[in-house]
């Protein structure tokens, strides 16, 4: 039998278990056979198993090694972990950039992200040296459009402020304008971004009654437009005629700060933004501003800069603010789903395949 070539994988944390069943199978050990790196004592495990019962597949298998924790793993453990590895499955707080890359080394074929956002991946430096990058598009979307919506009623109709006023003897009795937010009739919607996510978030949007929408982008998307009968405008005319905003672009340095203090000042003082994008979209100090002088009714983020805002950030102290700490992806079954994408992305890579989702370097 010819020499069977070892391939070594990289994993930086625990992934659900359809990914990692996946991983398994190409490891051709059981689940649970990984090379473990211990958060605590930072060193593999003794339990180790590198032999397996089964005769080693000719095209080769790999040796999987993974960060043995739901928290992100530290910079130096991870120069440590991917050093030498062909394949690096990695998550959107994982830094990806020369640094990492050069502690890498020459045998880094293929970047798996368990993520569709690619914003924490050194895109140039990747592409420079012919490494290939698989991501999750498509498998979130629905999910994460229905958090941005979910997110939108939240906070235009204050449901956090009147679950607290439940709860602390707030709700003295039935008061005409007590409690009173903003409605999705008739008004208009401007999506900042009408990829898979801005046009899974107005399909949704659109039978509540909305009577128009308004979307930005690098260009205009006529085709996907029609079905919202969406008008492509500029940013300053979305900001200044939309009821509710909701950004769902990608973070580029194009997009990066795009929401700042002009922008704030041109909406209208009735306007609700929300922002599930990524934090680095919004100027957060400006967004601050404009909600704490009444410039802008409310704001509802699942994104923030940086993640997790510290507890004492200006930001909580604000009732017209809803923060989410990231969930937009986070139902048990897609990010099951990511899980088993990005690990089949990275095995397509390895064996020289083409990926289920491969980013167009
Ligand atoms: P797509 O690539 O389908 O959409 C990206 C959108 O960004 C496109 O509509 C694109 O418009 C727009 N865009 C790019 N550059 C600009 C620009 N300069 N100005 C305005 N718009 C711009 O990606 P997805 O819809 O799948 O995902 C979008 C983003 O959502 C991800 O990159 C990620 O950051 C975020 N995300 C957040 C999640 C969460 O948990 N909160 C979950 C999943 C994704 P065009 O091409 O027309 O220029
Ligand atoms: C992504 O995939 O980019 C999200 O932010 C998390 O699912």
């Amino acid at each position: 039998m010819k020499p069977v070539r070892l391939m070594k994988v990289f994993v930086t944390r625990r992934i659900p278990p359809e990914g990692l069943a996946a991983l398994a199978r190409a490891a051709e050990v059981q689940v649970g056979d990984f090379r473990c790196m211990d958060s605590q004592d930072r060193t593999f495990k003794p339990h180790v198993v590198q032999a397996h019962p089964t005769p080693p597949s000719p095209r080769g298998r790999c040796q999987v090694e993974r960060w043995d924790s739901d928290e992100p793993i530290p910079d130096k453990e991870l120069e440590r972990g991917v050093a030498g590895a062909h394949g690096l499955l990695c998550l959107l707080t994982d830094r990806v950039d020369k640094r990492l890359l050069d502690a890498a080394g020459a045998n880094l074929k293929v970047i798996s992200t368990m993520s569709v956002g690619v914003d924490h991946l050194a895109l140039d430096e990747i592409k420079k040296r012919g490494i290939r990058v698989g991501y999750t598009p498509d498998v979130l979307t629905d999910a994460t459009a229905e958090l941005a919506v979910s997110l939108l009623l939240t906070t235009c109709r204050r449901l956090p402020e009147a679950i607290e006023e439940v709860r602390n003897g707030g709700w003295t009795s039935w008061k005409p304008l007590w409690m009173c937010g903003y409605g999705l009739t008739q008004s208009t919607v401007g999506i900042i971004g009408l990829g898979r996510i801005g046009q899974a978030i107005a399909r949704r949007l659109k039978p509540f009654g909305i009577q128009k929408f308004l979307y930005t982008g690098r260009q205009p998307r006529p085709q996907e437009a029609a079905e919202f009968q969406a008008e492509f405008v500029s940013t300053p005319k979305l900001a200044a005629e939309s009821d509710f905003i909701i950004v769902a672009c990608s973070l580029t340095p194009a997009t990066k700060g795009l929401c700042n203090k002009d922008f704030f000042q041109q909406m209208k003082k009735t306007a609700v933004f929300v922002n599930i994008s990524r934090g680095d979209v919004v100027n957060q100090d400006d967004l601050y501003q404009a909600l704490a002088d009444g410039q802008i009714a409310a704001a509802g983020l699942d994104v923030t800069t940086p993640e997790p805002l510290p507890t004492n950030h200006h930001l909580l102290t604000l009732k017209n603010c809803v923060i989410l700490p990231h969930i937009g992806s986070a139902t048990y079954g897609t990010r099951n789903t990511m899980s088993l994408l990005a690990a089949n992305n990275l095995l397509a890579g390895l064996r020289g395949e083409p990926m289920p989702s491969e980013l167009k370097l």
